[in-house]
């Protein structure tokens, strides 16, 4: 992870009384959480991605749109180094940042996803190409330059039932929540931040995401549907954490589509905030009716306000990556 040899860990530890404790000294050598280790290197200023999921049961909440839009805004606003993962079988991510007909001719040759999630499925097949896969300098948007992409396939959708009903024989000895986490290790922390796109399910497709994040992000539309899963979500994810061993932290819920005439969008946003758990974020992205034109893929060029409407939806978006940004600072 820091890419540093055993004995400059070892170093590390005795050098330096503030680094994390192990959790169990083995004869292979002493164990680690991952959390307190990356925290520790980043507070030394080895570079290390943050990496970050966003989640909700309910569809349509803006998960996608809010992954692109956060991509597009910390890559062209904050010159940061952006790694999208799109792990939605419906590959809206995958179709905003490439376009329809590129992302047809990956499938074709098997670079996507969901090779990966099939290879495991069958032991003989070893055909998931990360450099292949991984596609450079994505979208449309003017100064986005930054921002890598790891395409969806609509064949995850089989992939997932096959992947959920799997006899765990000795191929499984990673277990099938492993797979992204063990294929991405070598390019995560070439990036800055890292942005998963998960599908509105918590399937074994979503969990291989949230096993590589520290925190995930909770778009929702302020209306009862929406929000109705989100204390499961929390529970959920807090109990996998636990089985993982590792923190993954709610680090907030987004308002998306907010209708300011809507008294049921006033009254659960106020009551999301109200409670306070986990948090909301400040920023509120509101219904435009421009958005849609976003999700095309465009051959030329567009800026940030191009893309995403005349209105404030461009600002709103900035005023949420630095929010972002923000967190995780103080995570
Ligand atoms: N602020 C907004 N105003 C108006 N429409 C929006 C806004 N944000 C997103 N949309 C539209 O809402 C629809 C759903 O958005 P999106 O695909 O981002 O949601 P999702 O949560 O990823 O859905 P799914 O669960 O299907 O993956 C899209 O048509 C998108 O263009
Ligand atoms: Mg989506």
């Amino acid at each position: 992870m820091a890419g540093v040899s055993r004995q400059a860990v070892a170093n590390w530890r005795t050098r330096y009384r503030d680094f994390p404790q192990p959790l169990v000294e083995l004869k292979a050598g002493p164990v680690f959480k991952v959390g307190p280790v990356r925290a520790w290197l980043r507070k030394r200023k080895i570079p290390m991605a943050r990496i970050v999921s966003l989640i909700n049961l309910k569809g349509g909440v803006a998960k996608t749109t809010t992954t692109v839009a956060l991509a597009e805004t910390l890559s062209s606003q904050h010159g940061k180094k952006v790694l999208v993962i799109d792990l939605d079988p419906q590959t809206n991510a995958t179709t905003m940042l490439i376009g329809e007909n590129k992302w047809k001719s990956l499938n074709k040759k098997g670079y996507t996803l969901a090779t990966l999630f099939k290879d495991a499925l069958d032991p003989t097949n070893r055909t998931f190409d990360l450099d292949k896969t991984l596609q450079k300098g994505v979208s449309d948007v003017k100064g986005a330059n930054t921002i890598d992409l790891l395409p969806s396939s609509l064949d995850l959708i089989d992939v997932q039932d096959r992947l959920a009903g799997a006899p765990s024989g000795q191929f499984y000895a990673q277990t099938p929540i492993d797979l992204l986490r063990l294929a991405v290790k070598p390019i995560l922390d070439d990036y800055d931040i890292v942005l998963i796109d998960c599908p509105p399910n918590l399937g074994i497709i979503t969990l291989n995401g949230l096993r590589i994040s520290e925190g995930y992000i909770i778009p929702t539309v302020p209306d009862v549907l929406s929000t109705y899963g989100i204390p499961q979500i929390v529970k959920r994810v807090g109990n996998f954490s636990k089985d993982v061993g590792e923190d993954i932290e709610p680090l907030g819920i987004v308002i998306t589509k907010y209708q300011e005439n809507s008294t049921i969008h006033y009254n659960v946003s106020r009551d999301l905030r109200g409670r306070g758990d986990p948090p909301v974020f400040d920023t509120v992205i509101r219904q435009a009716n421009q958005i849609a034109a976003a999700a095309e893929n465009q051959p030329s060029e567009r800026t940030l306000k191009q893309k995403y409407g005349y209105g404030d939806l461009a600002e709103r978006y900035i005023d949420l990556a630095a929010e972002l940004i923000e967190t995780l600072e103080d995570l």
